[in-house]
């Protein structure tokens, strides 16, 4: 009921927008009516419990009196082992019903010990590799290899079947390809927020297992396809990025991200508070501030999902200029499905299902006349 509740609350313009008042409305009081009937049904049975103890003990005296009455009048016992029997049904009784009365409790415990145990015996995630880089984070250079990655969300479904690629240092680095193709999945792979069924990822020749995950996600900055931004200021969600930031670099950072203006022309400026959802800015707006923080945490290598995608074209060229100076000398991926904002990449991947079908710079794949052709000539041609 209380998922229920949440998802219609959070989804409140979409239920709105499709007029699915009615709907939701029939489903809450259906479950609402499920529980209703098991609760009552529970609370009754357990409610049940105490009386019906209670009369099996009434029984017992029933029996050890009238049996009692009968040997005592055979001569058989003394009138005095009567009541010693009645305490005795008593202390024997006393014990059952209480573990009666709390009969209901402890079912309704099993069930949440269930769900907490199901989360508990979850396998966990190794915190420390077991063999550690023999270098440190702040040595390497960028070089980014993939040798045969293989890898499925679930193991009979493979997405990334043998993703071998090679990425120099300070390269600038675009994949790109359909929909669903497993482009983020790569990044998430290189981030380290899914374990590779099997092959490698290094960088500088150090496997990447080997290193914590907190230091591989020192080594990498990104901008991710879904915008997160939290419930505080613009200059705290921006400062996100880098702990100990000074206002000037949090301002600096913004400037180059093209933010600043946006920010200058509000209310508060750097101050004014997001809300949950961050629903008070754009969507486009979102992305620049999350441009802006990865920009202020200066990583060695930048991954960029979409991260220009909801802005406008003029802006995203801009963006993009800034970017270039910012990223000299360092490695970066970019994602994008705007072609034309990869043109100047070092290397385009083009991925299809899951592997990597052609690869070059832009000149060479347009020559081809392969997928990428297609893909970029698609973008300019009017669909007739
Ligand atoms: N958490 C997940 N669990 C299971 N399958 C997933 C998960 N995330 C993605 N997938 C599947 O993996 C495939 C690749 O997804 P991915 O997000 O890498 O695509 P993409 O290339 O980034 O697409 P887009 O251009 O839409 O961003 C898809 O078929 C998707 O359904
Ligand atoms: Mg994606």
């Amino acid at each position: 009921m209380n998922g229920q509740v949440e998802e219609v609350f959070g989804g409140h313009t979409v239920v709105k927008a499709f007029n699915r008042e009615e709907a939701v409305i029939k489903t809450f009081s259906e479950s609402n009516r499920v529980l209703y009937t098991s609760a009552w049904k529970s609370q009754f049975l357990s409610g049940l419990m105490m009386p019906v103890m209670a009369f099996v003990g009434n029984l017992g005296y029933v029996a050890v009196t009238v049996s009692g009455a009968f040997f005592a009048a055979q001569g058989a016992i003394a009138i005095g082992d009567i009541p010693a029997f009645i305490m005795y049904i008593k202390q024997f009784t006393q014990p059952v019903q209480q573990i009666a009365q709390v009969a209901g409790m402890l079912q309704s415990t099993a069930a949440a010990a269930e769900r907490v145990f199901e989360f508990l015996e979850e396998p966990e995630e190794l915190a420390q590799p077991a063999h550690h880089a023999v270098r440190e984070v702040a040595q390497l250079a960028g070089d980014v290899r993939f040798e045969h990655v293989h890898f499925g969300y679930h193991p009979d479904k493979i997405i990334i079947q043998d993703f071998t690629a090679e990425v120099k240092q300070g390269q600038k680095v675009a994949i790109v390809g359909p929909t669903g193709a497993g482009k983020t999945t790569i990044v998430k792979l290189l981030m380290r927020f899914y374990d590779l069924n099997s092959g490698k990822i290094s960088v500088d020749d150090c496997d990447l297992s080997t290193f914590t995950r907190d230091e591989v996600r020192s080594i990498f900055g990104m901008v991710l396809q879904d915008t997160w931004l939290f419930k505080g200021t613009i200059m705290e969600n921006i400062r996100y990025g880098r702990l100990d930031a000074t206002d000037e670099e949090v301002i600096a950072a913004a400037k180059s991200a093209h933010v600043h203006n946006f920010i200058q022309t509000l209310p508060d400026g750097y101050q004014m508070e997001l809300n949950e959802d961050a629903t008070n800015v754009s969507q486009g707006q979102k992305q620049l501030l999350t441009i802006a923080r990865a920009i202020l945490a200066k990583n060695k290598i930048m991954i960029l999902d979409e991260a220009t995608s909801s802005v406008d074209t003029r802006t995203e060229i801009r963006i993009q200029k800034a970017m270039d100076n910012l990223l000299r000398g360092r490695t970066s991926f970019v994602i994008a499905h705007r072609l034309s904002t990869i043109r100047d990449a070092d290397l385009i991947l083009v991925m299809k299902d899951g592997d990597i079908i052609e690869q070059g710079n832009h000149e060479e794949l347009m020559q081809q006349g392969g997928f990428y052709c297609e893909l970029y000539n698609a973008q300019f041609d009017r669909v007739s």
